[in-house]
């Protein structure tokens, strides 16, 4: 069966793609100082940075995200093909994805001049795109109703864990990460122009306004929709259903509105406001 999970350090992960050996080994990858690490909780934007970290390494030119998946580019450190993937290639900087929390992957960080761009998203979209995303990806566990899934969420046993624990962890000032540019999905929205000019000055990769231009382009929402390298129309449909929904699904902001009941919106109003009692970041709602 394609949804049974795999426990690791209290925090269940999918079995697909992750074994106990590939978790563990992630927590002891030898970081270069010369890589680039992209972190997030899951349906944070991810795959987005995945595609403008190829485009500003490549100036704006689409040759390699039209022709290479964004996995073989930029692949899942704790999924079990990595190590394969950054052993056949020969690309510095590599660049790697994680979902890891911070507590798990910290300690291998510590010391590296590795560039981590941890990318945050409206923890309200995030639930509900990462419920759509359940209904269609044969390799979670069942969803169940929305209610459902959304305390699963708020109490953080979801698969990759806690939203509040991963964004805590990695933002908090304490974190044991030398090199690290916070970005969220809605400033990539709402400036996705001055998010690549960001990101690019912070991989000291400075860009020509052409080239800046160029990656706007092609990792415009519509764009990215329509290539299959990197919308995951390639994966059979026995592990993403493809008549269930998209991967690229909308692509917008507060479209938890849409979903959430005036209750559910204060069981997660209050209980944010419990488990961020801590943490001084701030939200767009919208
Ligand atoms: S995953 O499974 O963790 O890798 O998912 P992730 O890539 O983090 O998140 C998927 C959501 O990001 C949206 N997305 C984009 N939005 C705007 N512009 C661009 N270019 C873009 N690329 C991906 C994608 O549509 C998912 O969000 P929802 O809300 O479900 O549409």
């Amino acid at each position: 069966r394609l949804d049974v999970t795999e426990m690791f350090n209290g925090i269940s992960f999918p079995g697909h793609l992750h074994t106990q050996e590939s978790l563990e080994l992630a927590l002891k990858f030898p970081f270069l100082d010369t890589d680039i690490l992209i972190v997030s909780y899951p349906k944070s934007g991810t795959t987005w940075m995945q595609e403008m970290v190829s485009l500003i390494s490549s100036r704006g030119d689409p040759h390699l995200i039209q022709t290479v998946p964004n996995w073989a580019r930029a692949p899942w450190l704790e999924q079990y093909y990595c190590a394969a993937v950054l052993e056949t290639s020969s690309t510095v900087p590599r660049v790697i994805t994680t979902h890891l929390p911070h507590h798990l992957l910290g300690p291998a960080l510590q010391g590296s001049r590795a560039k981590v761009i941890y990318v945050s998203r409206n923890p309200k979209d995030v639930v509900v795109s990462f419920y759509h995303f359940h209904k269609m990806a044969n390799f979670l566990p069942d969803a169940g109703t929305f209610t459902e899934f959304l305390n699963r969420f708020l109490e953080g046993t979801l698969c990759f864990g806690s939203w509040f624990d991963h964004i805590k962890g990695w933002t908090s000032q304490t974190a044991t990460v030398n090199n690290l540019l916070h970005i969220t999905y809605e400033e990539m929205l709402l400036d996705l122009h001055g998010a690549i000019k960001r990101v690019s000055s912070f991989l000291q990769c400075p860009l020509v306004d052409e080239e800046v231009n160029n990656c706007v382009q092609h990792c415009s929402f519509s764009t990215m929709k329509n290539n299959k390298m990197v919308n995951y129309t390639m994966v059979p449909d026995d592990i993403m259903d493809h008549s269930k929904g998209s991967f690229m699904r909308k692509g917008k902001t507060g479209d938890w509105k849409n979903m959430f009941t005036e209750e559910q919106n204060q069981y997660f109003e209050s209980t944010f406001k419990s488990k961020m009692q801590d943490c001084t970041l701030e939200f767009v709602w919208e």
